[in-house]
Order: C-alpha cells, then structure tokens, then sequence
C-alpha cells in the first residue's frame, strides 16, 4: 500500500507508473488531482499537516510514503514520519537543505572541491556592491532559500544586478534574506537523477528541461515548459565525471555531516567543455522531468522504491526502455503571468492512452465528469518513440486534437536534440 504527496505532473506520472506493478496494494495520493483521480484514491489533505498524513498513513494501512514536492522535505516530513517508523522515500530536513539552502550546498561545493560556478554569499548591499564589480556583468543573482523557481535572476546590467540583490536583501522571500552572487556559466544544461539510500546509489535518468516561456529559450522563467530523455549531451564520460566530481563528493560529505543523503537526487548541471558544473541541487525528482522518465522506465517502480527504503538498491538493478520520450507542458494563456482559470478541456478522450502515449494532469480538476483547468500548467502531453523527433511530432498531434483555445504551449521542445 503506497501513499504519494503532492498534486502535480509528476506526482501523476509516479502514480500511473506505480499502478502497473503487479504488487500494488492501495495507492492512495494527497491531495492529487484529476488525472491521479483515475488510478489511486485522492485524499484531500494539507501537505504541510504532518499529523494528519500520519493519521491517514496510520489509517489506511499504508507501507511506503513517497513525496513529490520539495516543501514538505525541507520542513522535515521524512524526520517526522521515520520517529513515528513510517517507511518513507526522500532526505531528512538537514540533507533537503542540499535543495532548500544555495548558501548551503554553494558551501558544501567549496569545501569538497565539487566543480560550481565562482560565488560569494550577501547579507549586506555594500559588499554585494564590490563584489559585481570585480565579477562583472552578466552576473547571477540567487535567493538562499525555496523561491517556487523565482528566485534566480541572470542579470545583464550593474543596476539591474543591484535591483535584484536588494529585493531579496529586502525580504522579498521568506525563506531566506541571504543573497548568492555568482559567475555566469555559458553552456549546455542538463539534468541528472540518482536514486540514493544508506548503502549505495542508482542512476536514475538523464534529461534536458526547457525553463523559458518562449520558443528558442526566450522570456521568462516558468516551472518547466517540457523537457526530453534521455540529455543529449550525457556520454559514458561525462557521466564518470559527473559521478566522480559532484554525486561521490556530495553524498560523501553528507555522511561525514552525520545525515546521509537518502531518496531521489536531482543534479542541474552545465555543461561547458565537456566538464560538468553544479549549478543546483534538487532533492526530488523533477516536474516535467519525472514525466518523461516515467514512460522510459522499464522496472517495476514499486521495487526500486521498496528496495531503496530497504538500503538493498545494491541488489537491483534498474532497466530503461531504449526509446526517447518528451513531455510538452500545455499552459493556460497568461503564465507564467496572471493567467485563466476555470477554462473547460474538452476533447481529451480523443487521445489515446497507452505505454507510449500518456497525458499527465497538474492544474486540473473535474466537476460534473468535465475537466477544468486551475494552474498555470495544466496538462503534460508526453510521448514516446524510437527517436525524440518522432515523440514530439505524436505530441504536438495530440495538443492539435485537444485544441485549447485559453492554453499554449511550445512547438519547440527538445530542439537541441533534434
Ligand atoms: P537554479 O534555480 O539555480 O537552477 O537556476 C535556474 C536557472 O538559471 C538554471 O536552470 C539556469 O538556466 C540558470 N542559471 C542558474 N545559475 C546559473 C549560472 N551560474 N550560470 C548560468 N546560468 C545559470
Ligand atoms: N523542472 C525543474 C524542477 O523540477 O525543478
């Protein structure tokens, strides 16, 4: 019996993925949405309540908690669920700071030799002053803590690097005044997952997200606009060096911290020269990324999770299929601006749905059997085949049936591999 937290894209992948194992008892998801609607039991809960997931954990019968979102994590569910001996996926609130600190993980980096971008850590505007001067422009300016994907700004100008360090200076966000001034990385971005527990670690896909709004990577940052697997870039070398250079020294360090890393790890990395560079650390998996990892995965999900919970990753190990897979995340008009909301989706029963073809819900829910969009990015098209150029065609096939008049989306996903 398997819980899992979280409402969005990829919590519905996780679900679709788990509910194919032969082993599956009740999977149930908190709070869920419309598409996990269909394949486990949605319980309307607050995530952030740790007592009353207990109690429904506790209630339900449940054997494995898995949790989607980073919040949760950084607040310290996996501390709170392992005392009360709830087997649960994912690091304790000390390890999440791998995530929910920049200044943390940035400091990690110095002290364990791990390849990053040259920074400097503000609490104070005057030093920050001195400091984007001697770096120069294009400088990068961060938040220290959770920002929901808005707390980077790549700043072109002095001013506009000042504007950006006072803000957070400011309080801006609430998780942190801390500022991280950093070098900017020209290159080529990708992500890496690992699956850690106590004994060993897995590989568990590579893929490249596409962050902008807009086509050819222009505009604003989003949550994701679509993303592909496998990265384009990841070679049998490169991915010894990104083993070598930035996964051992980390979860080694974190074990020497006295709080080893356990659960999915998410690597951003740059990739310039063919070396790898840690831009950020994710403690979970990656929403669109976990989506088109999900249909690559040719391993019972249920045993990598019950293995890993277990410390025995060691013993498995895990398949992928050999086909590409892309998601293209259609959004509603607006985002990731004010956007439109309650809009209906008709013509989604058009889409077929099978182990190459799946459509991923994040802001959507249903009312009187009719689906309503309630995000800013509503659906995950995602598709499989033998090359990504053939998936993105089936998926932009499948966005043309939908045929959304208050969504769009990007015809453009996956460009560098194509
Ligand atoms: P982060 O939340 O740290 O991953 O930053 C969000 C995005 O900003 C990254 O995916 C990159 O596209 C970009 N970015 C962050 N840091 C740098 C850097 N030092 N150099 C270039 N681009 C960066
Ligand atoms: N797609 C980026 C993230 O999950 O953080």
């Amino acid at each position: 019996n398997l819980a899992v937290i979280g409402s969005g894209g990829r919590e519905h992948a996780i679900c679709y993925k788990l509910s194919l194992s032969k082993k599956i008892g009740d999977l149930i998801c908190i709070p869920g949405n419309a598409g996990t609607e269909k394949l486990a039991e949605n319980i309307n809960e607050n995530i952030s309540d740790f007592e009353a997931i207990y109690k429904i954990v506790k209630k339900r019968k449940i054997d494995i908690v898995i949790v989607g979102p980073e919040q949760p994590l950084a607040d310290g569910i996996v501390d709170y669920l392992k005392e009360r001996s709830i087997r649960v996926i994912g690091p304790d609130r000390f390890a999440s700071q791998l995530e929910s600190s920049k200044a943390f993980m940035k400091d990690l980096c110095r002290k364990n030799n791990i390849p990053t971008a040259k920074f400097e850590v503000f609490e104070d505007l005057d030093k920050a002053k001195i400091f984007i001067k001697k770096i120069g422009t294009p400088v990068v300016v961060k938040a220290d803590g959770l920002a929901a994907g808005k707390g980077v700004s790549i700043c072109k100008s002095y001013d506009d690097a000042i504007k950006a360090t006072k803000e957070i200076l400011d309080g801006k966000f609430k998780s942190s005044k801390k500022v991280i001034l950093e070098e900017f990385l020209v290159g080529e971005e990708l992500s890496y997952f690992v699956i850690v527990d106590k004994n060993s670690y897995s590989f568990f896909g590579s893929a490249q997200d596409h962050k902008r709004v807009g086509e050819g990577d222009k505009g604003p940052n989003t949550g994701g606009m679509g993303a592909y697997s496998p990265a384009r870039l990841l070679t049998f070398q490169l991915e010894e060096k990104i083993k070598k250079k930035i996964i051992d020294p980390t979860l080694n360090a974190m074990r020497s911290l006295g709080h080893p890393f356990e659960g999915f790890l998410y690597a951003g990395l740059m990739i310039k020269n063919n070396e790898p560079y840690l831009i950020e650390y994710n403690i979970r998996m990656g929403d669109p990324e976990c989506q088109v990892l999900m249909l690559r995965l040719k391993s019972d999900l249920l045993d990598i999770i019950d293995a890993a919970t277990k410390d025995n990753l060691n013993k498995l190990k895990i398949k992928w299929h050999d086909n590409k897979c892309i998601t293209i995340v259609l959004c509603a008009k607006g985002y990731p601006g004010k956007y439109i909301k309650d809009s209906e989706i008709k013509n989604l029963s058009n889409i077929s749905s099978n182990e190459n073809n799946q459509i991923f819900h994040a802001g959507t829910y249903i009312k009187n059997k009719k689906v309503f969009s309630s995000g800013g990015r509503v659906l995950n098209i995602t598709c499989s085949s033998e090359t990504i150029d053939k998936a993105r065609k089936q998926s932009l096939n499948n966005l043309k049936k939908i045929n959304w008049s208050d969504g769009f989306y990007r015809k453009d996903i996956g460009w560098r591999a194509i």
